[in-house]
């Protein structure tokens, strides 16, 4: 079984993603956010890529009273929308039974990108456990595609793909990985026990924690806090 990490959505050719399994980390917050709705119960999560394409997603689906516009720009939530990005929004009473049309910066156009893989799973810190047995079981060729932050590195994808490349490499003999795994696996060898004071020191904690968002990082950063996982499947993620 093979390993790849790519840091960034852009890295990956098509062809590293077509005929593999492919889970789509963004720790802060995106993917976070969308495991937070769905275990309140949300029913499905429609990923899009821009503002303009969630006002449009939502009119196709017509008046509805159960669909609801989420997502940010610059970590704060958009004008018009029905909720931001803060996980601590997502609670069952605002999105018990709902479909979520949603837009972040970075999170939705990496599992727009993740979708060409042959299964596509939203994982982060709070399910790292349930995609790293997800992956291992499925036994076929794995990518762990970070969103990062504006096209460039983020530590907190990084240590939260070495945590799942740990988890996959103590369930599957031979497990072979690209450079950007290994490094990953040593982040997480170095910091695993300090996650909740690395996230805040990150780029990505830093804007959250101006933008008056500090109580969503230490959420972020609860390992394994949940067993489900999304998968991302024909434009909707569901549990
Ligand atoms: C993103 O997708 O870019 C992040 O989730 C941004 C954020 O929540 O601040």
């Amino acid at each position: 079984m093979r390993l790849d990490v790519f840091f960034t959505p852009k890295e990956p050719a098509p062809a590293d993603l077509s005929g593999r399994t492919v889970v789509v980390i963004d720790v802060l917050r995106a993917t976070t956010t969308m495991l937070a709705a769905l275990c309140n119960g949300a029913r499905e999560i429609l990923p899009v890529a821009s503002v303009e394409e969630a006002v449009r997603r939502k009119e196709g689906l017509g008046r509805r009273d159960d669909l609801l516009l989420c997502g940010e720009r610059g970590s704060r939530p958009i004008p018009g929308f029905d909720l931001g990005n803060s996980p601590l929004e997502f609670t069952a009473e605002k999105v018990r039974g709902r479909t979520l049309v949603m837009t972040t910066t970075n999170g939705t156009p990496a599992l727009l990108a993740g979708g060409a893989g042959m299964t596509c799973y939203v994982a982060c810190l709070r399910n790292a456990s349930a995609a790293a047995a997800a992956a291992a079981k499925i036994g076929a060729d794995t990518v762990i595609l970070c969103a990062g932050r504006h096209g460039r590195y983020a530590m907190e994808d990084a240590l939260c793909a070495g945590l799942l490349a740990h988890r996959i490499r103590s369930s599957a003999d031979g497990l072979r990985m690209n450079d950007a795994g290994r490094t990953s696996l040593l982040l997480a060898k170095r910091f695993h026990k300090a996650i909740e004071s690395v996230l805040p020191r990150t780029a990505g904690g830093r804007q959250l924690a101006r933008a008056g968002y500090g109580d969503d990082i230490r959420f972020c950063a609860a390992i394994d806090a949940e067993a489900i996982l999304p998968r991302f499947h024909e434009r909707r993620v569901t549990v």
